[in-house]
């Protein structure tokens, strides 16, 4: 297949359902040769009968693509490295990586078990981390090889993470790690060309069916909003070499809507040039306050 991907491999974690499939196939539509992970977890992240990842192979297949399955724990050294080895071994390159795999484990903070605290954080932030690592060791031995890559990471956050989201403090904290992570990753690797960037994407799956039942299409366009397939037009874009110069950005996208994040920056800001009294830090801060831009509303509160 011709398109803006071909020649490029591409890995995409967690794509055996939801978001992760229809960016799958959206890549392998532009020519990318795709490796499809998905463990094959329920909503709650607990072990699942299905082995999605084949399907949507499968599927790519049909349509005259060319991919191949991976069911390992992308949150684990052992599965991150061996998706990473099969692209390597079934097509030679890495170009791209998409992280993208995750699941909710949503309470209030006061109801939230270690153990949903923990389990949230393994799957995005280590799962996050565990297929960048293995991949920027690829692409740095690439570049001193003399073999400069043309390599790609997207990463997945949430308004969750940019804003805050009641009842969903393990996942947002979760999530706004992951555009840290970004930040720092686009920073370190630029020098191996390779860039890195998020994005925060809203769509129906599984895992909001009940959020967006409702399409919000406007009437009679037939356009459905929340369909996934939405958001990855501009996944495969960040993916390719066309996207050339941008790096370390976060990309909220839903329907037809694409929006540039601007994050923390610095603000108002005063330097007495020695210690504030408690009284005096007060003060101060409720001036600057009253100067600094009003923060976005965190979901749900
Ligand atoms: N749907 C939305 O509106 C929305 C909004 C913001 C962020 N996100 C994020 O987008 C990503 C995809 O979510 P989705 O809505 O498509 O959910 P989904 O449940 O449909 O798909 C997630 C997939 O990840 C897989 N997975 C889970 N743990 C894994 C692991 N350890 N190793 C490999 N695969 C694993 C699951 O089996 C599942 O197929 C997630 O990171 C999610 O947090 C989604």
């Amino acid at each position: 297949m011709s398109g803006i991907c071909e020649g490029r491999t591409v890995v995409v974690t967690g794509a055996g359902r939801g978001l992760g499939r229809a960016h799958a196939l959206a890549f392998a539509a532009e020519g990318a040769h795709v490796v499809v992970n998905d463990l094959g977890v329920g909503l709650d992240g607990a072990p699942d009968a299905d082995s999605p990842a084949a399907q949507v192979v499968a599927e790519i297949r049909a349509a005259g693509g060319e991919a191949v399955a991976h069911g390992g724990d992308i949150a684990t050294t052992e599965g991150a490295n061996s998706l990473i080895t099969t692209a390597l071994e079934t097509y030679g390159r890495l170009d791209t990586l998409v992280n993208n795999a995750g699941f909710l484990r949503d309470r209030m903070l006061v109801n939230l078990d270690e153990d949903d605290w923990d389990a949230v954080m393994r799957v995005h932030l280590k799962g996050h981390f565990l297929p960048l690592k293995q991949a920027a060791a690829y692409w740095r031995a690439e570049a001193k090889a003399g073999r400069m890559p043309v390599a790609r990471v997207v990463n997945t956050s949430s308004g969750a993470g940019l804003l805050g989201s009641v009842g969903q403090g393990n996942y947002s904290a979760a999530k706004a790690g992951i555009v840290g992570l970004t930040l720092v990753a686009a920073a370190e690797f630029a020098r191996y060309g390779v860039q890195v960037n998020a994005i925060a994407p809203a769509a129906r799956t599984r895992m909001t069916e009940q959020a967006f039942a409702q399409t919000m299409a406007a009437p009679g366009s037939g356009f459905d909003a929340m369909a996934p397939e939405n958001v990855s037009p501009l996944v495969v874009w960040l993916g390719s070499a066309g996207s050339e110069g941008v790096s370390g950005r976060v990309f909220e996208v839903e329907g037809g809507r694409i929006t540039v994040m601007e994050g923390w920056r610095v603000g108002p800001s005063t330097d007495k040039g020695e210690r504030w009294t408690p009284k005096e830090a007060g003060e101060t801060a409720r001036k600057l306050l009253e100067e600094a831009g009003t923060p976005g509303q965190v979901y749900g509160a």
